[in-house]
């Protein structure tokens, strides 16, 4: 049995009120007396109306992240991408560790791909992510101070001239504020480059890009906490220097379960826009998990309509992207474990979610 076969199964006894142990090992249900009905699967991805469509009527942009693989291997991966969306970020394919694997050494050809197939669909592409203390290659952690100041000017100028004129914007500088002190991330960035390493990326990009929008992006800062707290400090003292930064993307990994009010995302969009400061909505999806059964895909088309409703309240909120459209490929489920997150199922049906997500886009 597949494991999404498995899934399935397993939903169907917990909607039985079993556990999937007690209802047959999770190897399907057994016998059981009343099988409540499964979720009816919806309608195809291209059954249902382009939610870039619906974006563009409320003069925005609705992306998703997408992988080169899927798209050369998955027609309908690459069907339902080119259909519905009109912004890509590449999932992993521009980040340092993919690109330049060994020291002055660049391999731009899945991110080319990508590219490629964002241009010949209409697609705007944003760059993701220059510097992140993530999928950062081993060799930059060992690196003296002056040499890793090279390395970064070398990779920033190189990667930033590479797509010149093919990206919209890039996410400089992603994820610098830490979860506790909500100061600065200690990263073999900020202890070899100083703590004023923010600015001094985005002044690379800058001269490497005179046109690209600059971001920075960051995850927890969604609704007004401290974190936001945090990044919009960082990012007020940026604007206030003179520091080339031209908007924010805020990830919006949410759980359904434990969501910041809408009316707090709002606001937290507006205080950014009032600096003058693009807003984009830069990673969304829903887990929902942890959520009665009966109520998971209600719950979910709830979220992605108010959290994209809250963004089009603010005109610099510009763009809302998806962390993946499809069940099929999330990082969510490899990291966390079978969730369905996404606004289009493991057949790429469209969930409920893809009618929250196109009624938000429309303003309904
Ligand atoms: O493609 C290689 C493959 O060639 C290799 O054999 C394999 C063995 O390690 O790795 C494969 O790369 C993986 C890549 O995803 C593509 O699947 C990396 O190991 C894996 O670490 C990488 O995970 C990505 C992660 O960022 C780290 O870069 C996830 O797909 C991606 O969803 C996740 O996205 C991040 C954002 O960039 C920043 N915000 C948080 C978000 C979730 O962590």
């Amino acid at each position: 049995m597949t494991a999404s076969a498995a899934r399935r199964a397993a939903a169907a006894c917990l909607l039985l009120g079993l556990s999937p142990a007690g209802c047959g090992g999770g190897g399907g249900p057994t016998s059981a007396p009343s099988a409540a009905p499964l979720p009816t699967p919806g309608p195809a991805w291209n059954e249902v109306a382009p939610l870039r469509d619906a974006a563009a009527s409320g003069g925005r942009l609705i992306g998703t992240a997408l992988f080169s693989s899927g798209l050369a291997n998955e027609p309908a991966y690459a069907g339902a991408a080119g259909r519905h969306f009109n912004y890509v970020t590449a999932e992993y394919e521009m980040k340092w560790d993919p690109i330049e694997k060994t020291p002055g050494v660049f391999d731009f050809s899945g991110a080319d791909a990508i590219v490629a197939f964002a241009e010949a669909h209409g697609m705007q592409v944003k760059g993701h992510t220059l510097v992140w203390h993530n999928a950062t290659p081993a060799w930059v952690s060992s690196l003296s101070p002056s040499d890793l100041r090279s390395a970064v000017q070398n990779h920033v100028r190189t990667v930033v001239g590479h797509f010149r004129g093919h990206v919209r914007a890039w996410d400089v500088v992603n994820e610098a504020i830490d979860d506790t002190s909500l100061g600065l991330r200690s990263t073999v960035f900020s202890r070899g480059l100083g703590d004023d390493y923010v600015a001094e990326c985005f002044r690379l990009a800058r001269q490497a890009d005179p046109d690209a929008l600059l971001v920075y992006n960051d995850y927890g800062g969604e609704g007004l906490n401290r974190k936001s707290d945090a990044i919009y400090a960082l990012v007020k003292d940026l604007r206030d220097r003179g520091v080339p930064i031209d908007g924010v993307g805020l990830q919006m990994h949410l759980q359904a379960w434990n969501m910041p009010a809408a009316a707090d995302i709002a606001a937290n969009i507006r205080r950014l826009a009032a600096l003058g400061l693009r807003v984009n909505i830069s990673e969304l999806d829903v887990q929902i998990r942890q959520l009665p059964v009966a109520t998971k895909l209600t719950q979910q088309r709830q979220v992605y309509h108010d959290v994209i409703a809250a963004c089009l309240t603010e005109p610099r909120c510009e763009a809302v992207t998806l962390w993946g459209f499809t069940d099929a490929h999330s990082w969510i489920d490899t990291t966390f474990g079978p969730d369905d997150p996404l606004p289009f199922d493991e057949q790429y049906r469209a969930k409920p979610a893809y009618f929250g997500v196109q009624d938000a886009l429309f303003g309904r």
